[in-house]
């Protein structure tokens, strides 16, 4: 640091930094790089006591407001404010309609005015009470609001507790495709309550189980075993399984998350199921068809493909599919809530293609606990795999 002979430095000037050069040629380069990193606890609770308990201890002396839902609030509102209230909590609440065409930039506008007009700042948190929807639409705000605020997730659904809530992947969706707008940002921690879930439906029960077998597929034959015993006591909603389900989803998205926060990997697995699922969504209207049950369906042809291939076993594609009925998710077209139209759906995923790209990356289950990613999946492939999942593509079936 340069300083006149025998001056003293004045205090405010750029400690430890050196005198910044001025540039000769017309180019100057930004390296805006820097070694981040978050870390962030995903507690698990059985009861509403204890999960305001471990709300209290994120938040420390910070304020507090809450986002959430009609039905969630109906359900459990006065519920979650008493218990946050035993812990000095008395948030200011805001209800957004339930449903997946509220996960939009206009709610999440309104959630900045509504922002704008209290008095939560960057450092204060903000608490996603909510499934799925919610999750992603206040974890938006959040990320958007004075450059990114703090916020906790307490998701309601199965779906939320296995993973939307986890991993800081944040959108709403436009009109011309899901979760188009969005980035990411991760959460200061999740409290997933299990008796949350008593009050879901069994489809939607389902649905988050179809997330969590994907995790198995792709990453641990443990989890499989696991699965593959509670099966039953899951969709019955015995407490027990769900915490044992929700404690290792979480520990495999953590991992899985833990290698690749951004997705720069081209490779990643986690969207097992989904190259098909979100055609399917959008050919459908978002709504017949659950997320995850699109999902199940997905995971079918993928393995079929791989099956086609010589790459996944008879044997192991059925396990697959066997497990997927048992637990009531769609394996074939007549499963799904709607029909379902074999040139759009091409279409459509043609559409992802081309948004991704260039490429679609194909997740190929060699195994339970083993995936390879194909991106030379050829058409003719694509609509054999459909054909034998009930989905009739007539025409040319060249590359
Ligand atoms: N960010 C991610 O990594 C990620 C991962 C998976 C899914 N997602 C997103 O999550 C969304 C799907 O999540 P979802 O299935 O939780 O949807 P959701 O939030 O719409 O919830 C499903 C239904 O359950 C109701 N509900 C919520 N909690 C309830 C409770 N405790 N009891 C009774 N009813 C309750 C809701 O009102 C809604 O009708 C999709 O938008 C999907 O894109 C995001
Ligand atoms: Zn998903």
């Amino acid at each position: 640091m340069p300083s006149t002979s025998g001056a003293p430095t004045p205090a405010a000037t750029l400690e430890n930094h050196d005198a910044i050069e001025l540039p000769s040629a017309g180019t100057v380069t930004v390296i805006a790089s820097s070694a981040r990193a978050d870390t962030y606890p995903i507690h698990i609770t059985r009861t509403l006591e204890e999960a305001a308990a471990r709300v209290r201890e994120l938040v420390g002396g910070a304020q507090v407001a809450v986002v959430t839902e009609t039905t969630v609030v109906r359900l459990h509102g006065d519920a979650l404010l008493a218990a946050l209230g035993q812990e000095g909590l008395a948030p200011e609440v805001r209800v957004v309609e339930a449903g997946e065409a509220n996960k939009s930039l206009d709610q999440a506008t309104g959630l900045w005015h509504w922002l704008a007009a209290g008095t939560l700042g960057r450092h204060d948190v903000l608490l996603t009470f909510g499934g799925g929807v919610v999750n992603d639409l206040g974890g938006w705000a959040a990320a958007g609001y004075m450059r990114g605020m703090r916020y906790v997730n307490v998701p309601t659904t199965l779906v939320g507790q296995v993973d939307a809530a986890i991993g800081g992947k944040l959108a709403v969706n436009h009109e011309r495709a899901k979760n188009l707008i969005g980035g990411f940002h991760q959460p200061l921690g999740v409290v997933s309550n299990i008796a949350f879930l008593d009050t879901l439906d069994v489809r939607h029960v389902r649905a988050g189980l179809a997330e969590a077998i994907k995790k198995a597929i792709i990453a641990s034959p443990a989890y499989w075993r696991r699965i593959e015993t509670d099966a039953e006591a899951i969709v019955a909603r015995d407490h027990d399984a769900l915490e044992r389900l929700v404690l290792a989803a979480s520990a495999i998205k953590a991992e899985l998350i833990a290698r690749d926060p951004y997705e720069y990997d081209a490779r990643r697995t986690l969207g097992f199921g989904h190259a098909l699922a979100h055609p399917v969504e959008t050919v459908t209207g978002y709504g017949p068809v659950l997320h995850g049950e699109a999902v199940a369906f997905g995971m079918v042809v993928e393995a079929r493909m791989a099956n086609a291939r010589g790459l996944l076993p008879d044997a192991e594609l059925e396990r697959i599919v066997r497990l997927l009925r048992r637990v009531g998710l769609p394996t074939a077209a007549v499963d799904l809530g709607a029909a379902v139209d074999g040139e759009r759906l091409l279409a459509a995923t043609e559409k992802v293609r081309l948004a991704r790209g260039g490429s679609l990356r194909w997740v190929l289950p060699v195994g339970i606990g083993e995936t390879v990613i194909a991106d030379d999946v050829t058409e003719a492939e694509l609509r054999d795999a459909l054909e034998r999942s009930g989905i009739g593509v007539a025409g040319p079936t060249g590359a």
